[in-house]
Parts: C-alpha cells; sequence; structure tokens
C-alpha cells in the first residue's frame, strides 16, 4: 500500500516507521510512506501555510492553495489517484470496520492539519474522507495518522508474523480480547486459571468465548448489537 502523508512536521514520524510491526512492513516494502512537507508548496518568502479567520475569532485557519497545490502533485503522479483522508475530530470515528475498509485501498494520502483546523474549502473542493481517531481535540493531525497507519498496516496481509493474531484480537468480531496469561502459572499469589493449564483445548476455546462475551458485556456494553426484535 502506498500511504501519502501531508504534515507540517514530517520529522515526528521518523522513529514510528521504523519500529516494531510498521517498520517491518516498511522495510518489506508492504507499505511505502511519502511524507509530504506542504509548506514546501507555499509561494511566499514566509511560506505561510495558515491566516487570520474571516469574521475574526481566536487562532489561526490552515490556507487551501498549498494543501491543494500538494494534492494535486501527489495525485499527479498516482495511478489510481489515493483515497484522500482529512484527520479532524470531526470526522468519521476511526474503529475496526473502518480500518477494515481502508485497507482494501491501493493508497491513501492523509492529510495532517494544525493551529485551529482547516478552511473550510479543502473539505468542500478535496472532498476527502474525514476521519476522527477519538471525541479529543489533538494540537495536529500527526498522532491520528500514525494510528491511522498503524492500524491499516496490521490488517495488511503478511504484516503480522502469525496471521492468526489479527484474527485473534479485540474487535475483529466487535468483541474485546479474552485475558492472556504466561509463565509463571503463579506469580504473587496469582494464578493463572486451571482451564489453561489443563492442555483441553476445547475447554480453553470456550473459557475464551465466556470470557471475551463477559468482558464486552462489563467494560463495553456499547459494542454489543441490540437484540432482534420479536
Ligand atoms: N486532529 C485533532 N484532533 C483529532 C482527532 N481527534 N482525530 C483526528 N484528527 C485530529
Amino acid at each position: 500500500m502506498h500511504i501519502d502523508v501531508l504534515t507540517l512536521f514530517p520529522e515526528i514520524f521518523a522513529p514510528f516507521l521504523s519500529t516494531g510491526i510498521v517498520g517491518r512492513a516498511h522495510d518489506n516494502g508492504l507499505i511505502a510512506v511519502r511524507l509530504t512537507n506542504f509548506r514546501d508548496f507555499t509561494h511566499d518568502v514566509h511560506r505561510t501555510v495558515d491566516d487570520k479567520p474571516y469574521g475574526g475569532g481566536p487562532g489561526m485557519v490552515l490556507k487551501c492553495q498549498p494543501i491543494f497545490d500538494a494534492v494535486r502533485h501527489l495525485d499527479a503522479n498516482a495511478d489510481p489517484p489515493p483515497q484522500r483522508i482529512l484527520l479532524t475530530p470531526q470526522g468519521r470515528p476511526l474503529d475496526q470496520q473502518l480500518a477494515a475498509e481502508l485497507a482494501l485501498q491501493k493508497a491513501l494520502l492523509i492529510i495532517c492539519g494544525r493551529y485551529e483546523g482547516f478552511d473550510e474549502r479543502i473539505r468542500l473542493g478535496l472532498k476527502p474522507l474525514e476521519v476522527s481517531v477519538g471525541d479529543y481535540v489533538l494540537s495536529g493531525g500527526e498522532p491520528a495518522a500514525m494510528v491511522l497507519i498503524d492500524v491499516v498496516t496490521r490488517l495488511l496481509p503478511g504484516a503480522l508474523g502469525d496471521d492468526q493474531s489479527a484474527a485473534d484480537e479485540s474487535f475483529c468480531d466487535g468483541t474485546l480480547e479474552y485475558p492472556q496469561y504466561t509463565r509463571p502459572a503463579e506469580f504473587e499469589n496469582m494464578k493463572v486459571p486451571d482451564v489453561l493449564l489443563s492442555g483441553n483445548h476445547q475447554e480453553v476455546d470456550r473459557w475464551r468465548q465466556l470470557q471475551r462475551a463477559e468482558r464486552t458485556r462489563l467494560r463495553r456494553p456499547d459494542l454489543i448489537p441490540p437484540a432482534e426484535p420479536g
């Protein structure tokens, strides 16, 4: 998958892109990430990317021109054009379902904002898919872009050492993951549940299913679909 990121702070991506599962996917060519600073698309001596909001008010607003020019430049070299994504708290909440949809794309173009926000015409003119990583306001889209790249990368075939591990995780079937243990069998008086030491795979599976259901009910009842009427 080809991933373009438009950002004013490309340098903050370096350790993220060279570490762990994302780092390996990057090394293996499973993902190719290109970082573009849209300040490079300004034409004035001050390299201005933002300006005061019309109508007054605090903060600065990201201007249309550098972002439009950067997107068009990247699009011109891409076939097919990448799925445009604008990171904003106003966007569609990122969940495993959206991640799975995005993982099917050949190419993504992720736009990270800073300051108070974007000129609305960036939304209207570039028609990106707007994505939020949660109901809070970040200082910029960059951490959100890393979340998005991470969650999509782990869904690409071959990204995880063992393909089963993505299928076993929380949310893959809309529920939370069961509790996990490793050696020793007892630590500070806390024992591993007997069933996990039993060697009975059927019993282990049953226990895990129950734990998933119970955890989801207690911690995230919002994830449980309402019962069918009738
Ligand atoms: N930019 C600032 N806050 C954000 C959020 N919650 N999600 C995505 N992008 C953002």
